[in-house]
Parts: structure tokens; C-alpha cells; sequence
């Protein structure tokens, strides 16, 4: 795989090439997604979760973060390195700033904020400032208080039609790139393509540009309940490299996700 940039995925995406995304949180994790060619590598602050056994991403700090996307970026490879900017720390555009900062700084190439239409001015700053921005859309995990739960989000006409109007008002603002995390299948195939900038899916159907999963989910190595939209790679593979493998794989060739996987 060639040096993965925000250019390739672009191209990608008109070529109508799906891509792939996986969460990595130490050098291991990062070795493993990028040698099996993953496109994108998310520092996601789901490591609030799976790493720090927390019962919400919440708690998860800046310091936090950087750590996590030093070691990930050691062996990073090829694959472009997104990290989270965790909880209340992108208030606004000053402080978003300063901790973007820090995040690309540890070697990140892309950041990742959670919101919608309010986070256009900072989005626009970041990128003045050569940070390039994603935007996660729906369910947004560091407002679980809020949503009263992890629910799919936009099942109703208003606030599909609010999420559609802050995708592209994100775009024109400067955004880089979209997350979509548990919305109906369709609302995500639609704003997939309102938007040129690519659009990555958890939970949103096989119709975005990409997909991602949490790396301890898809190999089965999270306790407890698992979403739906997860898929157990390990059950055929013998190796945590083939379940990788088969998971890029499946993706490129649309099989993943099925039907099964996404929300109506
Ligand atoms: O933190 C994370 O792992 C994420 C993905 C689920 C998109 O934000
Ligand atoms: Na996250």
C-alpha cells in the first residue's frame, strides 16, 4: 500500500472504492491494521472503554489521547492516523486549537470531533491551521448523558434532515472527512452522497465510503454484549492477522456489512 492521504481517499471514493477503517490503540494494534493494508488507522477514544475498562468515553483526557497516538504512530505505516479529540476538549476554536495541537504533534494526520452544525467555525480554524478535520455524525458517544443511552440516531424526519444539513454545511466549513455511527442505512447512503468528502460508516449500512470497527470487537476479544453492527472475524481465520485480512476483504468486496449489520 502507498502512503495513505485524505487525496486518496477522495479518489477512492469517486472511483467508487470502498475503504477500510480499524481503531488501534498501541503499536501492535497499528502494525496489524497497516500491514494488512487498513486505509485508516482511528486512535479512537473508545479506548475509554476497551483499555481503561470505563463505562463511557467520558472520562478520557487529552493526555490520554496523545499517549495512545504516540505508540500507535510508531507503526502506523502507510495508513493515514486519525486520533480523537477526546470529551469537552474542542469547546472552541481556541481550545480546539491547542489540543489539536498536541494531537498532531503525537503524530496524528487527522483529528476527529464529535458534533454537527456547531462545530463549523472550528473545523474552519483547524484546517486555516493545517489541521484537517473529521467529523463524527449520530450517535456521539461523549454525549451518551445527553442521548439518554447508545441509541440509533436519526430515525426521525427532523433529525435526519438536521444531520443531513450539517453534513454539508461541515463540508463547506472545511471538513475532511465524516463518521456515521448507528444511523438508519438510508439516511447514511444519503448523506454519503450529498457530500464529496469521504464518509466512513459504523452501524450505517454498506453504502458509505468506508467502514470502521473497534479492533477488539472484530476480534472478538470484547466482553459482554456486542453491537450489531460488529462481526466476529476470528471465527474462521486462525490468526488475528487473517481476521484482519478477511475483514478488508469483505469490505473492498461489499460483503461486509450485511443487511444484518445496519439499522432500518
Ligand atoms: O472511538 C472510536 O472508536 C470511534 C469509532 C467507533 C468511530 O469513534
Ligand atoms: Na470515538
Amino acid at each position: 500500500m502507498a502512503k495513505v492521504t485524505l487525496s486518496i481517499l477522495s479518489e477512492m471514493k469517486k472511483a467508487g472504492e470502498k475503504f477500510t477503517s480499524l481503531t488501534a490503540y498501541d503499536s501492535t494494534q497499528a502494525h496489524l491494521a497497516s500491514s494488512q493494508g487498513v486505509e485508516v488507522i482511528l486512535v479512537g477514544d473508545s479506548l475509554g472503554n476497551v483499555c481503561q475498562g470505563q463505562t463511557s468515553t467520558v472520562p478520557v483526557t487529552v493526555d490520554d489521547m496523545c499517549y495512545h497516538t504516540r505508540c500507535v504512530s510508531m507503526k502506523a505505516g502507510d495508513s493515514l492516523l486519525m486520533a480523537d479529540l477526546p470529551f469537552a476538549s474542542y469547546t472552541n476554536e481556541q481550545q480546539a486549537l491547542t489540543n489539536a495541537t498536541r494531537l498532531m504533534q503525537a503524530g496524528a494526520e487527522v483529528v476527529k470531533l464529535e458534533g454537527e452544525a456547531w462545530l463549523a467555525p472550528i473545523v474552519t480554524r483547524l484546517r486555516e491551521q493545517g489541521i484537517p478535520s473529521c467529523v463524527h455524525l449520530g450517535l456521539t458517544p461523549q454525549s451518551v448523558h445527553v442521548l439518554g443511552g447508545y441509541k440509533v440516531q436519526g430515525r426521525d424526519e427532523a433529525r435526519a434532515n438536521a444531520m443531513i444539513e450539517a453534513a454539508i454545511l461541515l463540508e463547506k466549513a472545511g471538513a475532511a472527512v465524516l463518521v456515521l455511527e448507528c444511523v438508519p442505512s438510508v439516511l447514511a447512503r444519503e448523506i454519503t452522497r450529498a457530500v464529496q468528502i469521504p464518509v466512513i460508516g459504523i452501524g450505517a449500512g454498506a453504502d458509505t465510503d468506508g467502514q470502521v470497527l473497534v479492533i477488539y470487537d472484530m476480534l472478538n476479544m470484547t466482553a459482554g454484549r456486542k453491537p450489531k453492527f460488529v462481526k466476529n472475524y476470528m471465527a474462521e481465520g486462525g490468526s488475528a492477522q487473517d481476521a484482519v485480512a478477511a475483514y478488508v476483504k469483505e469490505v473492498k468486496n461489499g460483503t461486509f456489512p450485511g443487511q444484518e449489520h445496519g439499522f432500518e
